[in-house]
């Protein structure tokens, strides 16, 4: 039986806004969703005088409702300042589309958590972050439950990935359970710079490949 989608949702689906990279963004995040697997992107262009978001983008790789919502978050979030974009709520956007399906709530929470994190993305590279805490050990765990294992479609850690978290003198040393000769190898070292080196007090991301190295990390983390 079909998902009892509204027209509006039907009609983002099959004419979505603003679809692909933005070659001038200045902030981008791509978040996975544990529940599904599947990713979003969203790519800024903000304005620096005043924070407004000049430009924005996405690319799903999700289900109808994922696509929809990413798109009424473009055309939401333009024009929008860095503070107001954040404080747009899943229920604001879900009234705009008129309604998802409960089964399909967790698509719609990807689309948001992806704008946020490209907020803060943009925050964390322009020195805007207000709360500055030193960077942990569980701080880059969390990060890195981002990075989709593009093997399976879940995320590096639940997949036991990452061996080796270190983190000294502003330098994060990120061991990975795969072969460095690996086909995903390049993909995965490029995602996890991206999460990690944004950090306000990291200097420096060292990303290693071993796939004999120790033993995974607690799922707990
Ligand atoms: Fe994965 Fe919707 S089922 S985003």
């Amino acid at each position: 039986m079909p998902l009892p989608y509204s027209d509006i949702v039907m009609e983002h689906f099959r004419n979505p806004r603003n679809v692909g990279r933005l070659d001038d963004a200045n902030a981008k995040a791509v978040e996975g969703s544990p529940a599904c697997g599947d990713m979003v992107a969203v790519y800024l262009k903000v304005n620096p005088s005043d924070l407004r978001i000049e430009d924005i983008s996405f690319e799903s790789y999700g289900c109808a409702s994922n696509i929809a919502t990413a798109s009424i978050i473009t055309e939401m979030a333009r024009g929008k300042t860095l503070e107001e974009a954040k404080n747009l709520t899943w229920k604001q956007i879900s009234d705009a589309l008129g309604g998802l399906p409960s089964i399909k709530v967790h698509c719609s929470v990807l689309a948001i958590d992806s704008l946020r994190a490209a907020i803060e993305n943009y925050e964390e590279r322009h020195g805007l972050v207000k709360e500055r805490t030193a960077t942990t050990v569980e701080l880059v765990t969390k990060r890195l439950k981002r990075v989709m294992n593009p093997m399976v479609g879940l995320d590096l850690v639940r997949t036991k990935l990452v061996r080796e978290i270190e983190i000294k003198d502003g330098r994060v040393r990120v061991a990975v359970g795969l072969p460095p000769d690996h086909q995903f190898a390049a993909n995965i070292k490029e995602e996890i710079m991206e999460k990690i080196a944004p950090l306000w007090d990291v200097k420096e991301v060292a990303v290693e490949f071993d796939e004999l190295a120790l033993s995974p990390l607690p799922m707990a983390l």
